[in-house]
């Protein structure tokens, strides 16, 4: 029934997302899923996580159950796309006991609420330092709360700029952008060269997503929201964050972007560049897995190049940092299962798996070298780069009030309600209150 699809999940992922829970549901109530024993010793588990266009999740799944049949068996559980509204049902679902959740793919801004609240395991016995030696830094230091890593590194995400290498090309241009500057230029002749539809497409709507590109703009800039020595000093009302945010709204007064990206998210803005409409895209690795896919038949990967992201002056811009760990619900009646699923899915193997199939970044240091990961996914060989200029959201035990403010403010000025100034200073005012409360209670 298209009239109960939540606000801002596609058609397509809302009959996905509803079929697979309707599919789930029936499951757990026959079988009673979420760590439970079954009759002739299946014990049934609950992997809960984001939808996975590339099909990738599913085809482990199947290989993990295969493996392990007539012992364990994990059924997939997928969440909203939207990060924000997939914690604020887990939460819900935490609150009342946390039943049925085994499993769970978070994301890294999750750890300091789920380890804080106690709804997800301690894994210093499972996931020592002597293996976390294994793994991105990054990645790690992203599941550590408190001295203690509370979830396993799955795969990495960071801000990645998309763009039409062959209508470039047909333009004069033998690569990418390095300066917003030069896209928007870029953009003004190769559209109307090729008559395409859109400039550049990102992710502007008010959710989380809009978050990480309003902080890339200030990064680019050379601005920050808060001090990264310093959690508590809030900076975002300076001439850079300023800066980066003014010209995230030129990309529409400018006739680069569509009015739609203030409403966009991955999704919708995947789907215009991948559907040919547009020449620029900022989106996250797993989008180049798409290309030429059956869903998104119109261009092939001769037609597409990667970069990072533009910035103010040339420098390379600075990518979000997304990682997505593997948690264990402190709710699971089956915790030894759970961790068995969760080093199947993190081995090499399947790391490498997710990388070729799903243009995911592995948190496994070693893939990063693996010849051919590096020749089929070059979105893997241009991570090695740009990983070491991401940046991440503030780090603060407030991410969640945070992060809505960030995108009210962000929003707003991205539509033109308020000015970047403006916007600026009230996000300092209101994140101050934040920390001050914070720290008053
Ligand atoms: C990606 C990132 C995640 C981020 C989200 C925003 O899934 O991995 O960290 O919060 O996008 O939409």
């Amino acid at each position: 029934m298209e009239s109960s699809r939540p606000r801002g999940i596609s058609r397509r992922d809302f009959l996905k997302t509803s079929g697979t829970g309707l599919a789930g549901a029936v499951l757990l109530g026959a079988a009673g899923c979420g760590g439970a024993e079954q009759g002739g010793g299946v014990t049934e588990l609950s992997y809960s996580a984001s939808p996975d266009d590339t099909g990738s999740t599913q085809k482990l799944i199947d290989k993990f159950n295969k493996q392990n049949k007539g012992t364990y068996r994990v059924v997939f559980i997928e969440g909203n796309a939207d990060t924000g509204q997939r914690l604020d049902k887990l939460r819900t679902q935490f609150q009342a006991g946390g039943e049925n959740l085994d499993v769970i793919l978070g994301d890294v801004i999750w750890t300091a609420e789920l380890a804080a609240n106690g709804w997800v395991t301690d894994l210093t016995d499972r996931f020592p330092e002597s293996t976390q030696k294994e793994y991105l830094p990054g990645s790690v230091e992203a599941i550590i709360f408190d001295g203690k890593p509370y979830a396993m590194p799955w795969y990495t995400d960071t801000g990645l700029l998309y763009y039409r290498k062959d209508l470039l090309e047909q333009s004069g241009y033998d690569g990418p952008p390095k300066t917003w500057d030069e896209l928007k230029e870029m953009t003004r002749k190769t559209m109307a060269k090729s008559g395409t539809k859109y400039g550049f497409v990102f992710q502007g709507a008010r959710y989380e997503g809009g978050v990480c590109d309003g902080c890339e703009f200030i990064w680019g800039h050379g601005g920050n929201v808060l001090d990264l020595t310093d959690p508590n000093r809030v900076i975002v009302d300076s001439p850079n964050a300023i800066a980066g945010l003014a010209t995230e709204r030129s990309m529409i007064t400018d006739g680069v972007s569509p009015q739609a990206v203030t409403v966009y998210k991955e999704d919708e803005s995947a789907g215009a560049f991948l559907n040919g409409d547009a020449i620029f895209l900022r989106n996250w690795p797993y989008v180049y897995a798409l290309i030429g896919t059956s869903d998104y038949p119109k261009l092939d990967t001769e037609q597409v190049g990667v970069s990072e992201l533009p910035s103010s002056d040339g420098k390379p811009g600075n990518g979000t940092v997304g990682d997505q760990p593997l948690y264990i619900s402190t709710s699971s009646k089956n915790p030894d299962a759970a961790w068995k699923f969760i080093e199947f899915l993190s081995a090499p193997e399947q790391q490498k798996f997710r990388a070729i199939e799903g243009s995911y970044l592995p948190t496994r240091s070693k893939l990063y070298d693996d010849p051919e990961i590096q020749e089929s996914v070059p979105v893997v060989a241009l991570a090695k780069t740009a990983l070491q200029h991401t940046l991440p959201r503030p780090v603060t035990p407030y991410y969640s009030d945070m992060s809505l403010e960030m995108q009210d403010q962000f929003n707003a000025s991205l539509l033109g309600e308020v000015s970047p100034e403006d916007a600026a200073r009230t996000l300092q005012k209101n994140l101050e209150t934040l920390i001050q409360q914070g720290q008053d209670s």
